[in-house]
C-alpha cells in the first residue's frame, strides 16, 4: 500500500527540524511517502515525510487534536491511541509504520454519534479531571486496559500468572502507570475506571 512518491531537494516540509538535511555534502533530500490509515473507521490517505510521528500525523495533518502532545518522548501517555485495538504512545511511532492499520483516537472511541463510551461517561460522572490535558490519553488507555484485563493478559503486578487477573489497586496502578496526570486526579480517574469495570 505504501509507495515512495517524491524526492524533493527544496520541500518546505519540516519535521523536528530535520527536513533539508544534507548528508555527506550532497543535495538536501526530503522524501515523501504515501500511506493509508483507517482513522476512526474512515480510510484516510496521507503524503508524509517518513519521519512524521503518528501523533503529528493525527494532530497536524488530520486535525485530530484530541490526542495530546505532553512530553513527546514516551513518558506521559497523553498521546495514547489504539492501533488495531492495542494502545500505544503515538509520539514514539512513525505514521509510516502503520500503513493500512486501524487507528482509534479519542474522537472515535465512542460507539456512535452523540454517544459516549462508558469510560467517557464515567469520567464525567466522577469528575475525573481538572485541566483535562491528560484526559483523552487516560480514557483511550483505560478502554484498552479493560480489554487487556478481560482477555486475561497479566501485568507486572500479577502475583499468580495462572490466575485470571483481578483489578486490585496494585493492578490498576500498574496497568495505568503509563498515563500521568499532572493535576493528580488519580483518585477520581481510578473511581471512574472501577465503575466501568464493576470492581
Ligand atoms: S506525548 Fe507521547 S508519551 Fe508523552
Ligand atoms: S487533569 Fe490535568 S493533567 Fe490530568
Amino acid at each position: 500500500m505504501r509507495k515512495e512518491s517524491a524526492v524533493s531537494a527544496t520541500s518546505d516540509l519540516c519535521v523536528h527540524g530535520l527536513a533539508g538535511l544534507h548528508v555527506g555534502g550532497g543535495p538536501a533530500l526530503t522524501q515523501v511517502i504515501d500511506i493509508e490509515l483507517i482513522v476512526n473507521g474512515r480510510l484516510t490517505s496521507l503524503s508524509l515525510d517518513p519521519r512524521v510521528t503518528l501523533l503529528d500525523a493525527l494532530r497536524e495533518h488530520l486535525n485530530l487534536t484530541g490526542t495530546k502532545k505532553g512530553c513527546d518522548q514516551g513518558q506521559c501517555g497523553a498521546c495514547t491511541v489504539l492501533v488495531n485495538g492495542m494502545r500505544i504512545n503515538s509520539c514514539l511511532s512513525l505514521a509510516a509504520m502503520h500503513d493500512g492499520q486501524a487507528i482509534t483516537t479519542i474522537e472515535g472511541i465512542a460507539p456512535g454519534e452523540n454517544e459516549l463510551h462508558h469510560i467517557q461517561a464515567a469520567f464525567i460522572e466522577r469528575d475525573a479531571f481538572q485541566c483535562g490535558y491528560c484526559t483523552p490519553g487516560q480514557i483511550v488507555s483505560a478502554v484498552a486496559m479493560l480489554d487487556e484485563l478481560a482477555a486475561g493478559q497479566p501485568s507486572q503486578a500479577a502475583e499468580d500468572l495462572s490466575a485470571a487477573p483481578v483489578l486490585t489497586d496494585a493492578e490498576l496502578r500498574e496497568r495505568m502507570s503509563g498515563n500521568l496526570c499532572r493535576c493528580s486526579a488519580y483518585p477520581h480517574i481510578f473511581a471512574a475506571i472501577r465503575d466501568v469495570a464493576g470492581a
